[in-house]
């Protein structure tokens, strides 16, 4: 789950490096390292903790001159974060380099053979093991470094992306994936060759890319070639499979906010047109998506829909169980990725499963595409990073076209993911008949009015600054909400505890009284969604049940209410609008309110400790 990135081509590579692993940083902070060769010398620097860190330590112990070079960012997943088990390692002769972003699983096995052929190692990391294994494999065959780098992975059991240097052919950089995402930005008739984790670190220099699928590995050189073949045979892949990128500079920078999550809060309201934008033609009564429209059949005759996900995108997918059920009648499983791929669950060719995941590279998530694919199940994608490896995997899908999500805390990408499930929900409804037409046409004008509706609750920002400036210092919180909004109330607590470190738990509102409520006390906030459709009058009865315990209550309601208003100690008041969109609407003040918490506890919102945006090992 580290981000790797490098440069081969006519220019410093150094600064395209460090600004390369800046824009990485969101796939882990622990460690960052670079290496370049000057055309005589490997110069490599790392250290525990952040970019920053590196460049100034980079810039005091190397030369940074080189047109060739890596760099990598950690999120450490073997041996603790320190600077012997920071990348790029180097091989025992010090001629080969290499970072890694994966996991060597059998790296132990082939540590002790290589120790016993009198290898020696600094670090307690498995990418060691693996360019010691590949210097070994070049001395024995006496071959080429991409030779020696295909027969050491043909040995290897995990996942990787991995970028190798050898100074004895210092006009190429060794590239190869199995697991790990690894994209290669092509510069002008292959003057240039960037190679990163993912697209961003290079979109200013090229829009080509080319993303290598998994067991492929690509020689670029200096001279303009480019070589793609198989890892496990030597056949050479002629379809270099160039894309163009869609993605801009603007989208991938700060844009004036303090934080990268502040900024994406605040793009909802276009994240949320964008989703729907060609897709829903309110006026015409259609719901256009090519990926479900192609197997529309496949969803009808489905006997029921499984959702797998984590986190955030988990959150959606049990708000999609409200929608699904309630619009669409279809029976729904919602199914944490990594419990299902490994509970032998029963699945069926009559069941569809809908994969949702920002990133799509989440490792349970896509596992359990895999699994439900060799199961025969059909499967759908929701992902919203274009050409991701869930979203390749998949046999169909919809991307939700919510841009670049930096900030390590899901905010858009869980609005937009609801709105492409109750597009979904919306469409399978009507054909299967289970709404009535001007019930359709309702919700159709309803979603296309969203938009304003949280751009209006964005407003409503100093009211819930000044709120988190009261709870900012307590140590727990607690947060209910039912049906349509039990998930808010999950996801909500999920934002606080992750970017402010303040222990929080979501439960269905009538819950609160199996348990819960002997936590509350006059010191337990306790954020209660309370809009007034669906279950109002039983979470007025939750509320009052709070107050005679005397806990602190932060309501979310709806304009106008009075009710509660009486009852509250803080209310935040959101637009009127369908039950089933009311998600996309209570979900904001409680991304802002984090948000807010976390700032001023001097928490790094953007990047949390111990997190990385995407999950990318088990
Ligand atoms: C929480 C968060 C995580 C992700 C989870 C799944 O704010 O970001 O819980 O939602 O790691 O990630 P994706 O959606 O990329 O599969």
């Amino acid at each position: 789950m580290c981000g790797i990135t490098g440069y081969i081509g006519y220019r410093d590579a150094y600064p395209i490096i460090i600004k390369g692993l800046q824009r990485l940083e969101y796939r882990g902070y622990d460690s960052a390292g670079v290496v370049l060769y000057d055309g005589k010398n490997i110069n490599l620097s790392k250290t525990k903790g952040k970019v920053s860190d590196l460049q100034e330590k980079a810039s005091q112990e190397i030369s940074i001159e080189g047109k060739i070079g890596f760099g990598h960012t950690r999120w450490a997943t073997h041996g603790v974060p320190n600077h012997v088990n920071s990348h790029p390692h180097l091989s025992q002769s010090s001629n080969l380099v290499i970072v890694h972003n994966g996991i060597i699983e059998n790296y132990d096995t082939l540590k002790q053979e290589l120790v016993l052929r009198g290898y020696t190692f600094h670090s307690d990391t498995d990418t060691e093991v693996l360019i010691n294994l590949i210097e070994e494999i070049k001395i024995q065959e006496k071959c080429k470094l991409g030779k020696a780098v295909q027969l050491a992975l043909q040995q290897v059991v995990g996942a990787y992306a991995i970028l190798v240097f050898d100074k004895e052919k210092p006009n190429e950089l060794v590239i190869a994936k199995l697991g790990s995402p690894i994209a290669i930005g092509i510069g002008k008739e292959n003057s240039e060759f960037f190679i990163a984790s993912d697209a961003t670190p290079f979109i200013e220099y090229t829009k080509n890319a080319i993303y290598l699928e998994d067991s492929e590995m690509a020689i670029v050189k200096i001279d303009r070639e480019i070589r793609i073949h198989k890892i496990n045979d030597d056949s050479l892949v002629e379809d270099l499979r160039i894309q163009e990128l869609q993605l801009n500079l603007e989208q991938i920078e700060k844009g004036g906010y303090e934080h990268f999550m502040l900024k994406e809060i605040h793009e909802q309201p276009n994240a949320i047109t964008d989703t729907y934008r060609g897709r829903l033609l309110a006026n015409k009564g259609v719901i256009k998506m090519g990926g479900l429209d192609d197997n529309i059949e496949r969803f009808l005759n489905a006997k029921r829909i499984i959702i797998v996900a984590c986190g955030t995108s988990w959150h959606a997918g049990l708000v999609a169980e409200y929608l699904f059920e309630d619009i669409a009648r279809i029976p729904v499983e919602v199914e944490y990725g990594s419990e299902f791929r490994y509970r032998n669950p029963i699945i069926t060719e009559n069941d569809v499963v809908i994969a949702i995941s920002q990133s799509g590279e989440t490792a349970d998530t896509l596992a359990a595409v895999k699994l439900a694919k060799s199961k025969g199940a059909f499967v759908f994608g929701v992902c919203n990073v274009v050409g991701s490896s869930i979203a390749r995997e998949v046999h169909a899908g919809a991307y939700t076209h919510a841009g670049p999500e930096i900030g390590v805390a899901s905010t858009k990408a869980f609005t937009t993911q609801i709105t492409i499930l109750a597009l979904m929900a919306l469409k399978l409804g009507k054909i299967k008949g289970n709404i009535a037409a001007p019930v359709y046409q309702t919700y159709l004008q309803e979603l296309i009015q969203i938009p304003d509706k949280v751009a209006q609750l964005l407003e409503e920002d100093a009211h819930i600054k000044k709120i988190a400036s009261i709870y900012k210092d307590v140590p727990n919180f607690l947060y209910l909400g039912r049906g349509y909004n039990f998930p808010v109330a999950l996801e909500g607590a999920l934002k606080l505890k992750e970017i402010s470190y303040i222990h929080a738990e979501g439960y269905p509102a009538a819950e609160m009284k199996h348990g819960p409520i002997a936590l509350i006390d006059k010191n337990m906030p306790v954020v209660v969604i309370a809009t007034r459709k669906g279950h109002y009058k039983k979470v007025v009865s939750n509320i009052q049940e709070i107050k005679s315990r005397h806990g602190q209550l932060i309501a979310i309601v709806t304009k106008g209410d009075i009710v509660v208003r009486d009852l509250a100690d803080h209310i935040i008041e959101v637009p009127e609008t369908l039950e089933a969109f009311t998600p996309l609407l209570t979900t904001i003040p409680l991304q802002l309110l984090s948000y807010h918490i976390a700032v001023m506890r001097e928490c790094n919102v953007d990047q949390p400790r111990n997190l990385a945006k995407s999950v990318t090992v088990e």
